[in-house]
């Protein structure tokens, strides 16, 4: 994008008369373009994240066909003025009114190398246009200094061969010329949205990055829309032929490290083509194939956790739990595919304590299953080879620690599992020939709040979808009564992929009951089933275990009695 007319070669046709390419733009005094937020970039779609706060847009005068001041051709690029302070626009997840002050296009050659800055998993489009805006308020030198000064709406222009030349840009291209000038006037009756067309502006790529000229400011907050503006191949023809610049683009920046997100309307691939199953390349024994897995590592999780071997830690103590009573710290329940989760709303539920050493911030729980059948194993950790029913995961980052940072830290992030069992009473009756070998164990929870959360998966059927929690559940309510105190500790790792080695492991010996019923709505209205990990090889590690109540004075004391008492009887 361009803000400024500074002499500067941009075009790779004017490579021969030009020593500041793209790649020498850093050397130029006061120059960011060397920095790490620069922009264009590519867009991968599958490291996208959906964003739930990139809400609708609202445009002002975007439908005015007297917004158009003027056309120019400043020598990189043409561009058209806007009359000042009458256009806008606001929302879109960005933080405050934006002033609209131009918009401006760049376009590849008359061969039809196509010339899009952004372009979606390494496809450049033909052209690319840039609405630029100011934050309200605020002048260019201001704006540039500001690291969301500035944003851009990006549109990518695809080429179509039919017949149909649209009007607006029949009439935008009829005013190409190839001499510079200071712009001359647009009469023409033609709005923003007349250009946009039938673009679904609900649907949109968000990151942070810069001005794709010199000085590369990093001031832009950048929007670039999913689908394409379509317009016939013999207009884009016209911009390189008439303006006689070519390849007028930069080529794409690194990310270093940024996120990218969309809206939610934007759809996406699945995060990663894996899966538990044979239905997919990557099951289990091939994640390790998958870019940045760390699924081959030595610390893998989940684990078989043989009790025999098992050694006890005193300073394994109790955890203190923060807002786990909240009953409005969930925000939405979602499907990945892979799992259900409940996402928390943010900085809210804390946990320390239990040996843990730092402050870690609640960020989701999710679930572990097996099939519908009542004797269905689906918990990724197994004691002594034993498969419980379900498992349950509360997520955990340390506080002091960015997400990025967190899972790449030995101990970023605590994972605390629960396993799920069936409570009896609610065992189906066509069940009788199932010999019970334990007492009948009593729910460890009011089932109200199961019912609560399992009432919302059936409006989650579909993959990526998610639905927002209003009804009261607190994590606390789930976990009901279980034993806090009793638990296993080890180092491990996610237990999907990348299967980072960032997690420092709880898995609490006592089980959560839940109703039989309740637990089949999970594979039932999901959709999968057995989504869980083998357990993965130990390795030279330890498990660990808080004191075991039998070492507690009281049974101790209790034994002896009973031993005094039969010598006493003897
Ligand atoms: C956003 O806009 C789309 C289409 O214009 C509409 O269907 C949707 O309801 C809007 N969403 C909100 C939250 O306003
Ligand atoms: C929209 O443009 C008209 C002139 O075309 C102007 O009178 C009006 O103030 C503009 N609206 C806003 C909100 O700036
Ligand atoms: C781009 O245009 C081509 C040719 O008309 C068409 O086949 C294709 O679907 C368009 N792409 C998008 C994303 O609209
Ligand atoms: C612009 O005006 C011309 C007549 O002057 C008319 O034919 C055309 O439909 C108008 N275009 C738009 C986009 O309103
Ligand atoms: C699931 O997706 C289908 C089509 O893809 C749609 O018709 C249906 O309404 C969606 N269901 C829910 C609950 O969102
Ligand atoms: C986890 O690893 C760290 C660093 O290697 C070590 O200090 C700690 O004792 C380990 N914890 C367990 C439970 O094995
Ligand atoms: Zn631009
Ligand atoms: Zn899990």
């Amino acid at each position: 994008m361009h803000l400024s007319s500074l002499l500067l070669c941009l075009s790779l046709g004017a490579l021969v008369k030009c020593e500041h390419t793209p790649s020498h733009w850093e050397d130029l005094s006061g120059s960011f373009c060397g920095e790490k937020r620069q922009s264009p970039i590519d867009i991968v779609t599958s490291h996208v994240e959906t964003d739930s706060n990139l809400h609708n847009f609202t445009f002002v005068n975007f439908t005015s066909q007297h917004v158009i001041k003027s056309i120019v051709n400043n020598g990189h690029t043409v561009k058209c003025k806007l009359e000042e302070n009458e256009v806008e626009v606001s929302g879109g997840g960005l933080d405050g009114v934006y002033s609209t002050i131009q918009f401006h296009f760049h376009w590849g050659d008359t061969e039809h190398h196509p010339g899009s800055e952004h372009t979606t998993n390494g496809h450049r489009y033909p052209m690319e246009m840039h609405i630029v805006s100011l934050k309200k308020g605020l002048a260019v030198q201001q704006a540039v200094n500001d690291s969301e000064g500035i944003a851009v709406l990006g549109f990518f222009i695809n080429a179509t061969e039919d017949e149909d030349l649209s009007e607006p840009w029949s009439m935008l291209t009829s005013y190409l010329t190839n001499v510079e000038d200071t712009g001359v006037n647009m009469s023409g009756n033609i709005s923003i949205n007349d250009l946009i067309g039938n673009v679904d502006l609900t649907k949109f790529y968000r990151y942070m990055g810069s001005l794709t000229t010199p000085s590369c400011n990093e001031a832009v907050v950048w929007t670039v829309f999913q689908e394409p503006i379509n317009v016939n191949k013999k207009l884009i023809e016209r911009f390189p032929m008439k303006t006689g610049l070519t390849n007028v683009y930069r080529p794409p920046q690194a990310l270093n490290g940024r996120q990218v997100f969309a809206s939610p309307a934007t759809p996406l691939p699945p995060s990663h083509p894996w899966c538990y199953d044979d239905h997919c390349e990557h099951n289990p024994s091939h994640w390790h194939l998958l870019p940045q897995s760390h699924c081959a590592g030595k610390r893998q999780s989940p684990i078989d956790i043989k009790t025999q071997s098992v050694v006890v830690d005193e300073h394994l103590d109790d955890f203190t739990y923060t807002q786990f009573d909240n009953k409005h710290a969930i925000k939405y329940i979602t499907n990945t595919g892979h799992t259900v989760k409940c996402v928390l709303k943010d900085g809210l539920v804390e946990v320390s304590g239990g040996g843990l050493g730092y402050v870690y911030s609640t960020l989701q729980v999710h679930f572990h299953w097996g099939t519908a059948s009542h004797d269905s194993g689906g918990s990724e950790h197994v004691v002594d080879s034993h498969r419980y029913p379900m498992e349950m995961h509360i997520v955990n980052k340390r506080k002091d620690l960015s997400l990025k940072e967190a899972v790449q830290t030995p101990d970023g992030l605590a994972v605390l599992g629960f396993f799920i069992e069936a409570t009896d009473g609610t065992k189906s009756s066509g069940d009788s020939g199932h010999e019970q070998t334990h007492p009948t164990p009593k729910p460890t929870s009011d089932m109200t709040a199961w019912k609560t959360l399992t009432s919302y998966l059936s409006a989650i059927q579909n993959t990526s979808s998610q639905v927002e929690v209003t009804k009261e559940i607190s994590i606390d309510d789930l976990l009901g009564n279980v034993n806090r105190s009793a638990y296993y500790r080890y180092n491990g790792s996610l237990t999907t992929p990348s299967c980072n080695e960032a997690v420092v492991w709880t898995v609490f010996k006592e089980s959560i009951r839940v109703d039989q019923n309740l637990m089949m709505m999970f594979p039932t209205e999901a959709g999968y089933h057995n989504v869980f990990r083998p357990a993965q090889p130990l390795h030279s590690r330890k498990i660990y275990s808080t004191p075991s109540a039998s070492s507690t004075p009281g049974p101790i004391i209790l034994s002896l009695l009973l031993a005094c008492l039969c010598a006493f009887f003897m």
